[in-house]
């Protein structure tokens, strides 16, 4: 532990506590991980509403107040795209896109785990962290799917699963469609949304991995970064975000 502080204060390794990420951001983030947690605990209930012994009526406001939920989740998710192309400099596209100096995907995606599992050290043999002051390279296979797909095909599947279901906005005549339609609409739309729950448990699962084993390696200060805003960053990374906010 006492390594570690000496690690995050050491200038030879460190050398600044820049802000990184902006107060949108990171209140998306948090309040986004509350709504995901209570649209999983809802439907859990209302699934096992048998097992549960609930009521009908209750098994309805459990779906009802998923649903309200959802709306919440899709607010969210416009509000993060919206600072995609709007937000401060380490919240948009730019900077969530790994591609860089010319290569492509795959390029990038092999270089970067190679970095991320033999790092460069430093003179005192340390792994050096990445030179990004934003998000990490790696991570960005993470949240750009993320952003761009999941959590926007579970957006719009919720919703005309509302509409479906109970002739909620946004196309409340779904409700009223005839038979096959109903049913063929119905199955799309449902398995296309149940199977996103798990590609969304699938990213959390990797996100955590991910970022304890970054700070395991580069004993860095990532997990308050998204609380305070502040990242440390090495000297390299301190010229790159230079670059990105002072272009
Ligand atoms: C991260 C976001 C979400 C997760 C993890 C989630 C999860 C689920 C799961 C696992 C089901 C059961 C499978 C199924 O019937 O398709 C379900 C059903 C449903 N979800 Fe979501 N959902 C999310 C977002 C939304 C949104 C944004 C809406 C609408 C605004 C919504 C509306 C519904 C409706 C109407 C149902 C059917 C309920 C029923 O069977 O009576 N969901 N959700
Ligand atoms: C206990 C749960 C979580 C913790 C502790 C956590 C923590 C963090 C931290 C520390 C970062 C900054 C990482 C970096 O520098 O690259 C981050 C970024 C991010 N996290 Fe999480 N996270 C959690 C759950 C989630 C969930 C549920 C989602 C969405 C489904 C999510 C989506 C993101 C995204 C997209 C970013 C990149 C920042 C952005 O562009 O918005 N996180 N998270």
């Amino acid at each position: 532990m006492n390594d570690r502080i000496s690690l995050l204060n050491d200038p030879d390794r460190y050398s600044a506590k820049l802000p990184v990420w902006e107060g949108r951001l990171r209140l998306w983030h948090w309040t986004n991980l509350l709504v995901i947690t209570l649209l999983i605990l809802s439907y859990l209930i209302f699934d096992n509403h048998k097992l549960l012994g609930l009521p009908k009526p209750q098994t309805v406001f459990f779906q009802k107040t998923h649903i309200i939920l959802g709306y919440l989740f899709v607010a969210l998710l416009l509000l993060r795209l919206h600072l995609a192309s709007k937000g401060a400099p380490f919240s948009r596209w730019k900077d969530l896109d790994p591609r860089h100096e010319g290569k492509g995907f795959v390029t990038v995606l092999r270089e970067e785990i190679a970095l991320h599992m033999r790092p460069a050290t430093d003179a005192s043999g340390l792994p050096v962290p990445d030179p990004d002051p934003g998000h990490n390279r790696l991570g960005r296979y993470l949240y750009l799917p993320l952003l761009v797909v999941i959590l926007p095909l579970q957006a719009i599947t919720g919703l005309l699963w509302a509409s479906l279901k109970f002739g909620w906005l946004p196309l409340p005549f779904l409700h009223t469609l005839s038979h096959p339609a109903f049913s063929a609409t119905k199955w799309v739309v449902s398995n296309i949304h149940a199977a996103i729950l798990y590609a969304i448990l699938g990213f959390i699962a990797l996100h955590l991995l991910g970022l304890v084993k970054y700070e395991l390696t580069f004993a860095s200060d990532l997990f308050s970064s998204m609380i305070h805003g502040k990242k440390i960053l090495t000297k390299r990374a301190v010229e790159n975000y230079q670059k990105e906010v002072d272009p």
